[in-house]
């Protein structure tokens, strides 16, 4: 069992959006399991980085969609991505200093910053990609 399990209720039913999420998903799954490998403290590093660089591309590409979408909400959305990559990066630079940054913490938070962000504020501007087909 993977530790995150992809259910289907993450789904919001844009092909694109849910692949991109698959994709998060793996990534903190594979911080996980190198965690629990004991692995080097760079290719922890390398992965988070990865992970960093996804999500800020993964928000990009949302925001794109919910403005090509009209969608009414997109200035608070856009406010909710910059502080999850502000969360994220501020824990990247501690993880960076020590390899005890990287810790069951860690890692609980990556969980729910990921699972809240798809099943909270996602679900919401799903309709309004449907609506518009986007
Ligand atoms: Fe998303």
């Amino acid at each position: 069992m993977a530790f995150v399990d992809w259910k289907p209720e993450y789904n919001v039913g844009h092909a694109e959006i849910d692949e991109q999420h698959k994709r998060l998903v793996g990534l903190i799954n594979q911080l996980h399991d190198a965690m629990k490998a004991g692995g080097r403290h760079e290719d922890l590093m390398r992965i988070m980085n990865e992970l960093v660089n996804y999500t800020r591309y993964h928000f990009t590409h949302e925001e794109n969609l919910m403005r090509q979408a009209g969608y009414p909400d997109l200035a608070s959305h856009q406010r909710a991505h910059r502080a999850m990559v502000e969360q994220v990066e501020k824990l990247k630079q501690e993880a960076g200093s020590s390899r005890a940054g990287f810790s069951i913490k860690l890692m609980g938070f990556l969980k729910n910053w990921l699972t809240d962000h798809i099943l909270g504020s996602d679900m919401k501007y799903a309709p309004a990609l449907k609506t518009s087909k986007m």
